[in-house]
């Protein structure tokens, strides 16, 4: 990745004179399932501007009440594009096409904000990296296209969903207006993100592009690092994830406490406890980086590119030992 960086052809990607930059959207609108793309500095911007396409201020977006949208964007939807978000109850990060419909308002009331957006996270961060099953995927769409909601897929970690259910990341996205792809989680990128949608709404994308301040210039420099992950850490990431199990598994075994089924792709949340920042110290101290969630007695361990087998035996002797006075025995429900 590092050569390919180094080697990148380069252009004014502001100007689209960037080759670099071409090839990735262009590689990337297909691999989203999509007419075209566009590149971003981060996902957290690739859903702003998606919102800031899809609605108008005043209106609603419905989206699950712990996603990343709704935890970790500081307000965005709010803050630049007046949007009134209603979080869904999630179950595995996932809600039903009844959820959406139970609160879509009336658009011809002169009372309420009309909602006109559906977001869903696939896989889903918070639910501990849960992929949604295509089926319901499909009917959240299909439910969008009946009700005339647009319907946006931020797909941070698609890669990641499509390997766990083996469906192509393009066949999860194609129904969706817009979908978001990030390069800087497991695909292992330092940094770069895309959204791909028809010609018409990545028009508005490239506008939002120079709105949110993410124009670049050469950023072929980051495009080849992102072209070299789609030619190179798309396959491999089924390592990651059955590294996650096996130390899952290990985890679990040795009383830790895990919910071996929440574990469908590369992270692994363990329940340390009430004293989490103690036991953060603690694995830290033996080795282990883990981090926090939206779920106060909760860390989160993720397997990446960097992580090795040995690297998991570590981790398995590591953190029972770390966690040996904050252990909770008490199995996660959720
Ligand atoms: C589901 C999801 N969407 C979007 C983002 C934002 O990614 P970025 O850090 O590239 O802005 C994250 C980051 O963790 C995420 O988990």
């Amino acid at each position: 990745m590092r050569d390919a960086i180094a080697n990148a052809a380069v252009g004014d990607e502001q100007k689209r004179e960037d080759p670099t930059v071409n090839e990735l959207e262009r590689r990337g609108a297909e691999f989203l399932g999509h007419e075209e793309a566009v590149f971003l500095p981060t996902a957290t911007m690739a859903n702003q501007i998606a919102l800031n396409i899809h609605g108008r201020p005043g209106d609603t977006l419905l989206v699950e009440r712990h996603a990343h949208i709704m935890l970790s964007e500081l307000g965005g939807p709010a803050a630049h594009s007046g949007l009134l978000t209603i979080g869904l109850e999630g179950t595995k990060g996932r809600f039903s096409p009844d959820q959406v419909v139970s609160e879509i308002r009336d658009r011809t009331s002169v009372h309420v904000a009309p909602t006109r957006v559906v977001t869903i996270e696939n896989t889903h961060n918070s639910a501990g990296g849960r992929a949604w099953p295509l089926d319901e995927v499909d009917a959240i769409v299909a439910t969008c296209r009946e009700h005339e909601l647009a319907a946006h897929l931020d797909g941070a970690r698609l890669v990641n969903a499509a390997v766990a259910t083996g469906v192509d990341s393009a066949r999860i996205g194609r129904g969706f207006d817009t979908v978001t792809l990030c390069f800087s989680k497991g695909l292992g990128c330092p940094l770069g993100a895309l959204i791909a949608g028809s010609a018409e709404l990545m028009a508005r994308a490239r506008r939002g592009k120079h709105y949110f301040g993410g124009a670049m210039r050469q950023a072929g420099i980051v495009a080849a690092a992102a072209l070299y992950a789609l030619d190179h850490h798309v396959d491999r990431i089924a390592d990651d994830h059955a590294r996650a199990r096996r130390l899952a598994e290990g985890l679990a075994e040795a009383g830790v406490s895990v919910d071996l089924e929440q574990v469908e792709t590369n992270f692994v949340q363990i329940d340390v406890g009430p004293d989490r920042g103690g036991a953060i110290e603690r694995m830290k101290k033996s080795g282990v980086l883990v981090s926090t969630t939206v779920h106060p007695t909760v860390v989160r361990a993720v397997t990446h590119l960097d992580i090795s087998d040995d690297d998991i035996d570590a981790a398995i002797e590591a953190i029972p030992t770390a966690l040996g006075a904050t252990r909770t025995g008490v199995p996660l429900e959720r």
